[in-house]
């Protein structure tokens, strides 16, 4: 076989594509510091530190593995329903939030149809972006990461098809208001709203669902059902764009135990929704606290992290480092905008602490 030849058949636009840079597990983060993997303080990934409902595990121990899922989701959209208050031909599930996104670039965007992305945003839209062919636009936020809808509408041409919006916005923390969102769909694009934060921030587009055939919301079981690992996330849209995508996702995309335990958590929503209270109560503590360290800039969030801003890029990425040696791992950014920055997740009482008393002795 003549050499290269892997190369010259892989798809131009993805033979090398800028990929996503996702969070290494514990083990590997324990490896790197050196220390026990139940030592670490994992706050970069913006999991629940609480775990998933004890009700979840049950029911993956009863659920028959060797039987395919239901195509459908008939059980799980059915339970998402009753959840959301939304009917079930308006929700489709996904295996995360994550598969959604993907499939509404490959329902919507051909080769050279252009995305708009607000930046600095959730890094998974552009990476999709790029995975499907899409040409992306930046539109950058202002200075307190606020859409700005006049340079939105500038960038808006005949090849636009998609708007993405994170609200909250991983990882700035604010919200995207509803006459933003509003005035965003009279464009006529889709208009995607990711509220995977949506449990957090209480706040959601929801009740625009009817009036706009061209809005597609995200949610996740994720954030605060504690799902993570089992990848489950959902989307509320017409039901027409639903039915499209039953028609082009993987057929069994949900798998059983991933449906089992979404299921039961939705029935323990009151127990999860206490542990969301908590992480509420003390993301408003946290950002108390590193609002009174010096060099430290905290944002406003509505999720459940904080973006914390320093003076200087190295300053952050001091922290990043130092944080790091003593076990403690956050988020970094090597985009322009964010590279003075890092994102905390909100952990455990004794997790924050131990970060907050981190950040205090590296500071000074
Ligand atoms: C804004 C946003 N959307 C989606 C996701 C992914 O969610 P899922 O785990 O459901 O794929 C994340 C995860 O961090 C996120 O921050």
């Amino acid at each position: 076989m003549p050499e290269n030849r892997i190369e010259q058949l892989i798809r131009p636009h993805l033979a090398s594509i800028q990929t996503y840079q996702p969070v290494d597990p514990p083990e590997v983060l324990a490896e790197r510091a050196g220390i026990p993997a139940k030592s670490i303080v994992k706050l970069n990934g913006n999991e629940n530190p609480y775990g998933p409902s004890p009700k979840a595990a049950e029911a993956m121990a009863r659920t028959p593995m060797h039987i395919y899922p239901d195509p459908f989701q008939r059980n799980l959209r059915a339970s998402l329903s009753d959840y959301t208050g939304f009917p079930t031909e308006n929700i489709i599930a996904g295996a995360g939030s994550d598969e959604l996104i993907d499939l509404l670039f490959r329902l919507f965007i051909e080769p050279g149809d252009v995305i708009l992305d607000c930046e600095p945003t959730f890094a998974m839209y552009a990476f999709c972006a790029r995975i499907n062919g899409g040409e992306l636009r930046l539109v950058q936020r202002d200075e307190l990461f606020e859409i700005d809808l006049q340079a939105v509408r500038e960038a808006i041409d005949d090849k636009t098809k998609i708007i993405f919006l994170s609200s909250p916005n991983n990882p700035t923390g604010n919200m995207v208001s509803e006459e933003q969102v509003r005035a965003l769909l009279d464009t006529g694009l889709i208009v995607v709203i990711d509220e995977a934060y949506y449990e957090f921030s209480k706040e959601t587009v929801g009740n625009l669902i009817g009036q706009y055939e061209n809005l597609v919301i995200l949610r996740t079981m994720s954030k605060w059902a504690g799902l993570a690992g089992l990848r489950v996330g959902y989307g509320i849209m017409g039901s027409g764009i639903v039915d499209h995508i039953i028609d082009i996702k993987s057929p069994y995309n949900v798998n059983v135990a991933a449906e089992a335990a979404a299921i039961a958590s939705l029935e323990d929503s009151e127990y999860l929704l206490g542990n969301v209270q908590s992480i509420v109560d003390d993301r408003e503590a946290l950002f108390g606290s590193l609002s009174e360290i010096n060099g430290i800039k905290p944002w406003p969030s509505q999720g459940n992290y904080i973006l914390c801003q320093m003076d200087r890029p190295e300053d952050a990425q001091q922290m990043f480092d130092q944080l790091a040696a003593r076990g403690i791992f956050v988020r970094n950014f090597s985009s322009d905008r964010l590279r003075d920055c890092f994102r905390v997740a909100i952990g455990t009482p004794d997790e924050n602490a131990a970060f907050l008393n981190a950040v205090r002795e590296i500071s000074q």
